[in-house]
Protein backbone atom coordinates (compact mmCIF):
# COMPACT_ATOMS: atom_id res chain seq x y z
CA UNK A 1 0.00 0.00 0.00
CA UNK A 2 1.25 3.84 -1.36
CA UNK A 3 0.47 6.50 1.83
CA UNK A 4 -0.75 9.41 0.47
CA UNK A 5 -1.23 11.20 3.71
CA UNK A 6 2.04 13.02 4.77
CA UNK A 7 3.40 12.75 1.42
CA UNK A 8 4.60 15.25 -1.38
CA UNK A 9 2.42 14.11 -4.61
CA UNK A 10 3.83 15.95 -8.17
CA UNK A 11 0.85 16.26 -11.02
CA UNK A 12 1.44 17.21 -13.96
CA UNK A 13 -1.53 19.44 -15.75
CA UNK A 14 -3.28 19.31 -12.86
CA UNK A 15 -4.49 22.53 -13.55
CA UNK A 16 -7.96 21.54 -15.40
CA UNK A 17 -9.70 18.08 -16.20
CA UNK A 18 -8.80 14.74 -13.91
CA UNK A 19 -5.56 16.54 -13.11
CA UNK A 20 -7.44 19.36 -11.05
CA UNK A 21 -9.81 16.35 -9.42
CA UNK A 22 -6.96 14.28 -8.54
CA UNK A 23 -4.94 17.37 -6.92
CA UNK A 24 -8.46 17.95 -4.67
CA UNK A 25 -8.78 13.89 -3.85
CA UNK A 26 -4.91 13.99 -3.15
CA UNK A 27 -4.65 16.71 -1.05
CA UNK A 28 -7.65 15.95 1.01
CA UNK A 29 -6.06 12.65 1.97
CA UNK A 30 -3.76 14.62 3.51
CA UNK A 31 -1.07 14.62 0.23
CA UNK A 32 1.14 17.74 0.24
CA UNK A 33 0.05 18.73 -3.54
CA UNK A 34 2.67 20.36 -6.43
CA UNK A 35 0.96 21.08 -9.39
CA UNK A 36 3.15 21.27 -12.68
CA UNK A 37 1.03 23.04 -15.53
CA UNK A 38 1.62 25.02 -18.44
CA UNK A 39 -2.01 27.07 -18.01
CA UNK A 40 -0.96 30.05 -15.40
CA UNK A 41 -4.28 31.39 -15.42
CA UNK A 42 -5.85 27.63 -14.46
CA UNK A 43 -2.76 26.54 -12.38
CA UNK A 44 -3.44 29.64 -9.73
CA UNK A 45 -7.13 28.81 -9.22
CA UNK A 46 -6.73 24.84 -9.20
CA UNK A 47 -4.01 26.12 -6.21
CA UNK A 48 -6.29 28.40 -4.59
CA UNK A 49 -9.30 25.72 -4.57
CA UNK A 50 -7.34 23.43 -2.78
CA UNK A 51 -6.05 26.21 -0.27
CA UNK A 52 -9.44 27.06 0.08
CA UNK A 53 -10.25 23.92 1.53
CA UNK A 54 -7.39 24.45 4.31
CA UNK A 55 -5.06 21.58 2.39
CA UNK A 56 -1.92 22.18 1.09
CA UNK A 57 -1.24 22.79 -2.87
CA UNK A 58 2.24 24.22 -4.44
CA UNK A 59 1.95 25.60 -8.16
CA UNK A 60 4.64 26.12 -10.53
CA UNK A 61 4.48 27.35 -14.28
CA UNK A 62 6.24 24.42 -16.40
CA UNK A 63 5.95 23.14 -19.54
CA UNK A 64 6.77 19.73 -18.93
CA UNK A 65 8.01 18.65 -22.15
CA UNK A 66 11.22 21.14 -21.78
CA UNK A 67 13.76 19.18 -19.96
CA UNK A 68 15.12 22.25 -18.80
CA UNK A 69 11.77 23.49 -16.92
CA UNK A 70 11.10 20.38 -15.58
CA UNK A 71 14.59 20.09 -13.87
CA UNK A 72 14.52 23.93 -13.09
CA UNK A 73 10.78 23.18 -11.60
CA UNK A 74 11.75 19.88 -9.41
CA UNK A 75 14.78 21.65 -7.77
CA UNK A 76 12.68 24.25 -6.76
CA UNK A 77 10.40 21.95 -5.40
CA UNK A 78 12.83 19.88 -3.88
CA UNK A 79 14.43 22.98 -2.18
CA UNK A 80 10.77 24.77 -1.31
CA UNK A 81 8.67 21.82 -0.65
CA UNK A 82 10.36 18.97 -0.15
CA UNK A 83 11.64 15.15 -1.45
CA UNK A 84 8.92 13.96 -3.87
CA UNK A 85 7.12 10.69 -3.19
CA UNK A 86 4.53 10.02 -5.83
CA UNK A 87 4.38 11.95 -9.38
CA UNK A 88 1.68 11.72 -11.60
CA UNK A 89 2.06 12.01 -15.30
CA UNK A 90 -1.33 13.33 -16.02
CA UNK A 91 -0.77 15.86 -18.74
CA UNK A 92 -2.02 15.14 -22.34
CA UNK A 93 -2.88 17.00 -25.73
CA UNK A 94 -3.84 15.63 -28.83
CA UNK A 95 -4.10 17.43 -32.46
CA UNK A 96 -7.66 14.80 -33.13
CA UNK A 97 -6.74 15.08 -37.38
CA UNK A 98 -5.71 12.85 -39.83
CA UNK A 99 -2.05 12.57 -40.28
CA UNK A 100 -1.84 14.59 -43.47
CA UNK A 101 -3.56 16.96 -41.17
CA UNK A 102 -1.36 17.36 -38.20
CA UNK A 103 1.47 20.08 -38.52
CA UNK A 104 5.01 18.82 -37.79
CA UNK A 105 4.88 20.76 -34.68
CA UNK A 106 2.25 19.64 -33.42
CA UNK A 107 3.16 15.91 -33.64
CA UNK A 108 6.54 16.99 -31.61
CA UNK A 109 4.18 18.60 -29.53
CA UNK A 110 2.44 15.36 -28.93
CA UNK A 111 5.22 13.31 -28.85
CA UNK A 112 6.92 16.02 -25.96
CA UNK A 113 3.99 16.31 -23.81
CA UNK A 114 2.73 12.59 -23.97
CA UNK A 115 6.08 10.52 -24.01
CA UNK A 116 9.15 12.72 -23.35
CA UNK A 117 7.86 14.28 -20.53
CA UNK A 118 8.07 10.90 -18.65
CA UNK A 119 11.53 10.35 -19.20
CA UNK A 120 11.96 14.31 -17.95
CA UNK A 121 9.89 14.08 -14.52
CA UNK A 122 11.35 10.44 -13.97
CA UNK A 123 14.91 11.47 -14.59
CA UNK A 124 13.93 14.39 -12.02
CA UNK A 125 12.15 12.76 -9.42
CA UNK A 126 12.92 8.54 -9.33
CA UNK A 127 16.76 9.34 -8.11
CA UNK A 128 15.25 10.81 -4.29
CA UNK A 129 12.86 7.73 -4.59
CA UNK A 130 15.24 5.25 -5.30
CA UNK A 131 17.59 6.50 -2.82
CA UNK A 132 14.50 5.91 0.12
CA UNK A 133 13.32 2.55 -1.91
CA UNK A 134 9.98 4.43 -1.57
CA UNK A 135 7.65 6.27 -4.22
CA UNK A 136 4.82 6.10 -7.09
CA UNK A 137 5.68 6.75 -10.70
CA UNK A 138 1.79 7.04 -12.33
CA UNK A 139 1.23 7.46 -16.06
CA UNK A 140 -2.16 8.68 -17.11
CA UNK A 141 -2.47 6.44 -20.90
CA UNK A 142 -5.82 5.32 -22.52
CA UNK A 143 -7.13 2.92 -23.79
CA UNK A 144 -6.01 4.45 -27.06
CA UNK A 145 -2.47 3.05 -25.83
CA UNK A 146 -3.54 -0.81 -26.55
CA UNK A 147 -4.77 -0.22 -30.00
CA UNK A 148 -4.79 2.08 -33.48
CA UNK A 149 -7.27 4.55 -34.09
CA UNK A 150 -8.65 6.32 -36.66
CA UNK A 151 -7.43 10.13 -36.44
CA UNK A 152 -5.07 9.58 -33.47
CA UNK A 153 -1.80 8.57 -35.17
CA UNK A 154 -0.12 11.23 -32.99
CA UNK A 155 -2.13 10.31 -29.98
CA UNK A 156 -2.50 6.62 -29.96
CA UNK A 157 0.74 5.81 -31.01
CA UNK A 158 2.25 8.34 -27.99
CA UNK A 159 0.17 6.32 -25.39
CA UNK A 160 1.40 2.87 -26.92
CA UNK A 161 4.78 4.99 -26.18
CA UNK A 162 4.07 6.03 -22.39
CA UNK A 163 2.79 2.20 -21.66
CA UNK A 164 5.71 0.81 -23.04
CA UNK A 165 8.13 2.97 -20.90
CA UNK A 166 6.50 2.35 -17.51
CA UNK A 167 6.16 -0.84 -17.98
CA UNK A 168 9.86 -1.21 -19.18
CA UNK A 169 10.73 0.95 -16.02
CA UNK A 170 8.14 -0.97 -13.84
CA UNK A 171 10.50 -3.82 -14.75
CA UNK A 172 13.38 -2.15 -14.60
CA UNK A 173 13.13 -0.95 -10.98
CA UNK A 174 12.23 -4.61 -9.85
CA UNK A 175 15.56 -5.81 -11.51
CA UNK A 176 17.13 -3.79 -9.88
CA UNK A 177 15.77 -4.04 -6.30
CA UNK A 178 13.96 -1.12 -6.20
CA UNK A 179 10.90 -3.28 -4.62
CA UNK A 180 9.94 0.13 -2.87
CA UNK A 181 9.29 2.53 -5.86
CA UNK A 182 6.11 1.54 -7.79
CA UNK A 183 4.00 2.16 -10.99
CA UNK A 184 0.61 2.53 -11.88
CA UNK A 185 -0.30 2.38 -16.14
CA UNK A 186 -3.92 3.76 -16.12
CA UNK A 187 -5.35 2.94 -19.48
CA UNK A 188 -9.17 4.48 -19.79
CA UNK A 189 -11.84 5.53 -22.62
CA UNK A 190 -13.08 8.73 -23.51
CA UNK A 191 -13.32 10.98 -20.62
CA UNK A 192 -15.80 14.02 -20.44
CA UNK A 193 -12.92 16.26 -19.28
CA UNK A 194 -13.43 18.73 -22.92
CA UNK A 195 -10.03 17.37 -23.71
CA UNK A 196 -12.11 14.97 -26.41
CA UNK A 197 -15.36 16.85 -26.59
CA UNK A 198 -17.26 15.74 -29.83
CA UNK A 199 -16.31 12.38 -29.88
CA UNK A 200 -19.13 9.58 -29.50
CA UNK A 201 -19.52 6.05 -28.34
CA UNK A 202 -21.90 3.49 -30.23
CA UNK A 203 -22.78 1.75 -27.43
CA UNK A 204 -22.93 3.93 -24.51
CA UNK A 205 -23.55 0.79 -22.32
CA UNK A 206 -20.56 -1.17 -22.94
CA UNK A 207 -18.30 1.95 -23.71
CA UNK A 208 -19.45 4.88 -21.51
CA UNK A 209 -18.05 8.15 -21.97
CA UNK A 210 -16.50 8.68 -18.55
CA UNK A 211 -16.77 10.99 -15.45
CA UNK A 212 -13.81 12.34 -14.78
CA UNK A 213 -15.01 12.47 -10.69
CA UNK A 214 -14.92 8.87 -11.56
CA UNK A 215 -11.88 8.52 -13.33
CA UNK A 216 -9.45 10.52 -10.74
CA UNK A 217 -10.81 8.73 -7.69
CA UNK A 218 -10.08 5.37 -9.92
CA UNK A 219 -6.43 7.02 -10.07
CA UNK A 220 -6.35 7.62 -6.67
CA UNK A 221 -7.16 4.30 -5.42
CA UNK A 222 -4.61 2.48 -7.87
CA UNK A 223 -2.19 4.44 -5.91
CA UNK A 224 -3.53 3.61 -2.81
CA UNK A 225 -3.31 -0.02 -3.93
CA UNK A 226 -0.32 0.00 -5.66
CA UNK A 227 -2.06 -1.34 -8.85
CA UNK A 228 0.82 -1.58 -11.71
CA UNK A 229 -2.34 -1.39 -14.45
CA UNK A 230 -5.92 0.04 -14.29
CA UNK A 231 -7.88 0.02 -17.53
CA UNK A 232 -11.45 1.11 -17.54
CA UNK A 233 -14.32 0.67 -18.35
CA UNK A 234 -14.38 -3.28 -18.54
CA UNK A 235 -14.05 -3.90 -22.52
CA UNK A 236 -11.16 -2.06 -22.58
CA UNK A 237 -9.60 -4.84 -20.36
CA UNK A 238 -10.94 -7.24 -23.27
CA UNK A 239 -8.85 -5.32 -26.09
CA UNK A 240 -5.60 -7.70 -25.79
CA UNK A 241 -7.78 -10.59 -25.74
CA UNK A 242 -9.12 -9.00 -29.22
CA UNK A 243 -5.58 -8.50 -30.52
CA UNK A 244 -5.21 -12.18 -30.44
CA UNK A 245 -7.39 -12.25 -34.22
CA UNK A 246 -5.45 -11.49 -37.47
CA UNK A 247 -5.09 -7.71 -37.94
CA UNK A 248 -8.05 -7.70 -40.43
CA UNK A 249 -10.08 -8.87 -38.35
CA UNK A 250 -9.48 -7.20 -35.31
CA UNK A 251 -10.26 -4.24 -37.56
CA UNK A 252 -13.80 -5.22 -38.30
CA UNK A 253 -14.07 -6.26 -34.24
CA UNK A 254 -12.83 -2.67 -33.64
CA UNK A 255 -14.82 -1.11 -36.27
CA UNK A 256 -17.94 -2.95 -34.78
CA UNK A 257 -17.70 -1.31 -31.38
CA UNK A 258 -17.56 2.06 -33.31
CA UNK A 259 -14.17 3.00 -32.72
CA UNK A 260 -13.17 4.28 -36.06
CA UNK A 261 -15.86 6.89 -36.25
CA UNK A 262 -15.80 7.99 -32.23
CA UNK A 263 -13.27 10.69 -33.68
CA UNK A 264 -15.79 12.05 -36.46
CA UNK A 265 -17.28 15.09 -34.52
CA UNK A 266 -14.15 15.58 -32.33
CA UNK A 267 -13.46 19.28 -31.48
CA UNK A 268 -11.41 18.68 -28.43
CA UNK A 269 -10.26 21.74 -26.26
CA UNK A 270 -10.06 25.16 -29.07
CA UNK A 271 -6.57 26.26 -27.70
CA UNK A 272 -5.21 22.50 -27.60
N1 LIG B 1 -10.20 13.05 -21.71
C1 LIG B 1 -10.13 11.82 -22.20
O1 LIG B 1 -11.03 11.33 -22.93
C2 LIG B 1 -8.94 10.94 -21.87
C3 LIG B 1 -9.05 9.55 -22.08
C4 LIG B 1 -7.97 8.74 -21.78
C5 LIG B 1 -6.80 9.31 -21.30
N2 LIG B 1 -6.72 10.65 -21.11
C6 LIG B 1 -5.46 11.20 -20.63
O2 LIG B 1 -5.64 11.69 -19.32
C7 LIG B 1 -4.80 12.82 -19.11
C8 LIG B 1 -5.63 14.00 -18.62
O3 LIG B 1 -6.61 14.27 -19.58
P1 LIG B 1 -7.75 15.38 -19.38
O4 LIG B 1 -8.89 14.93 -20.20
O5 LIG B 1 -7.94 15.66 -17.93
O6 LIG B 1 -7.06 16.61 -20.11
P2 LIG B 1 -7.33 18.17 -19.96
O7 LIG B 1 -7.13 18.77 -21.31
O8 LIG B 1 -8.61 18.43 -19.25
O9 LIG B 1 -6.13 18.61 -18.99
C9 LIG B 1 -4.80 18.48 -19.38
C10 LIG B 1 -3.95 19.44 -18.59
O10 LIG B 1 -2.60 19.29 -19.07
C11 LIG B 1 -2.03 20.59 -19.19
N3 LIG B 1 -0.93 20.58 -20.14
C12 LIG B 1 -1.01 20.49 -21.49
N4 LIG B 1 0.22 20.60 -22.03
C13 LIG B 1 1.09 20.76 -21.00
C14 LIG B 1 2.50 20.92 -20.92
N5 LIG B 1 3.26 20.99 -22.01
N6 LIG B 1 3.06 21.05 -19.69
C15 LIG B 1 2.29 21.03 -18.58
N7 LIG B 1 0.96 20.88 -18.59
C16 LIG B 1 0.37 20.74 -19.80
C17 LIG B 1 -3.21 21.46 -19.64
O11 LIG B 1 -2.96 22.85 -19.43
C18 LIG B 1 -4.35 20.92 -18.79
O12 LIG B 1 -4.42 21.57 -17.54
C19 LIG B 1 -4.09 13.08 -20.44
O13 LIG B 1 -2.83 12.48 -20.40
C20 LIG B 1 -4.98 12.39 -21.44
O14 LIG B 1 -4.26 12.00 -22.59
C21 LIG B 1 -7.78 11.47 -21.37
Amino acid sequence: MSEISGRTVVITGGARGMGRIIALKTARLGGRVVIFDVAAGELEEAVAEIRANGLEAHGYVCDVSDRNEVYHAADEVRAQVGPVDIVVNNAGIISGRRLLDIPDERIEAVFGVNVLALYWTAKAFLPDMIGRNRGHFVTMASAAGLLGVNRQTDYSASKHAAIGFTESLRVELKKAGHTGVKTTIVEPFYVDTGMMAGVRSRFPRLLPILKEDEVAGRVVRAVLRDEPEVSMPFMVGLIPVFRLLPAGLFDQVANFFGVHESMEGFVGRPEA
